[in-house]
C-alpha cells in the first residue's frame, strides 16, 4: 500500500547525480532480463512505472521511484547484458559500483535472480562483495511461475542452504510478477529497511 505512492523521480548515470534529499533507498539489481523493472512494478502496483521489456539491457541508468519524501526504490541497470559497446558496458559498471559501496542511504538490495537458472558469477560476485561491504541483501527468485510448486521449493531451499553458509547478509524467496506471488514478504523485508 505505501509502495503504491511511488512515482518517477530522475535517472542520473553516476553517484555525484543522486537525488540528495533522500535518506532511505532499496535498489533492485541483477543479471539483465532477470524481471527487476517488471518486480517493480508489481510491489508498487503499477503497471507502467519502470520499463520492462523482453529485449534485456532495457534499462540503462540509476531510476529513482520515491514513496514519498525521504524514501525511494531504485532500478539498476541489468548486469552481463554482452550487446553494448563494451566502453559503454564498463562505464555502467563502474557507475553502478560505486553507487552501491558509496551510497550512504542505500540499505538494501533486492537481488533478482532467475528460478530456472543457477546463480549466475556475476550473481555470486555481487553476492561475495556485498557481503564484504556490509550491505544487506534479499534475493527474489523470480518468474517462479515457470516452476511447479516441488522444484520451485527445492530451488528456494537450496539457495538458502547457500546463502546460510556463505552469504549470512543474505535471505530469499520465490517471486514471480506474473502471479504477484511472495509480495507481503517483499513488502515486510522493504518495510524493515526504509524503517516504516
Ligand atoms: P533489464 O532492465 O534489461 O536489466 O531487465 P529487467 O531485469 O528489468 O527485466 P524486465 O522486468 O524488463 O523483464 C524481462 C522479461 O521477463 C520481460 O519479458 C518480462 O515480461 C519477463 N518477466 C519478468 N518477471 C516475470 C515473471 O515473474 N514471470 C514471467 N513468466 N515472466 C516475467
Ligand atoms: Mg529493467
Amino acid at each position: 500500500p505505501l509502495y503504491q505512492k511511488a512515482t518517477y523521480l530522475k535517472s542520473v548515470p553516476t553517484i555525484n547525480l543522486c537525488p540528495e534529499e533522500l535518506t532511505h533507498e532499496v535498489a533492485f539489481a541483477g543479471r539483465s532480463n532477470a524481471g527487476k523493472s517488471s518486480a517493480l512494478n508489481v510491489i508498487t502496483s503499477q503497471k507502467t512505472l519502470a520499463r520492462t521489456s523482453k529485449t534485456p539491457g532495457r534499462t540503462q541508468l540509476i531510476n529513482f521511484f520515491p514513496v514519498d519524501e525521504t524514501r525511494a526504490l531504485v532500478d539498476l541497470p541489468g548486469y552481463g547484458f554482452a550487446k553494448v559497446n563494451i566502453k559503454i558496458k564498463r562505464a555502467w559498471e563502474a557507475g553502478l559500483t560505486t553507487y552501491i559501496e558509496k551510497r550512504d542511504s542505500l540499505k538494501g538490495l533486492i537481488l533478482l535472480m532467475d528460478s530456472r537458472m543457477p546463480p549466475t558469477d556475476m550473481d555470486l560476485e555481487m553476492l561475495n562483495w556485498t557481503q564484504e561491504i556490509g550491505l544487506p541483501v534479499h534475493v527474489l527468485l523470480t518468474k517462479s511461475d515457470k516452476l511447479k510448486k516441488g522444484p520451485a521449493k527445492a530451488e528456494l531451499l537450496k539457495l538458502r542452504k547457500m546463502l546460510k553458509e556463505e552469504y549470512p547478509n543474505a535471505t530469499a524467496q520465490l517471486f514471480s510478477s506474473l502471479k504477484r506471488d511472495g509480495l507481503n514478504e517483499v513488502w515486510d523485508k522493504l518495510d524493515e529497511w526504509m524503517e516504516f
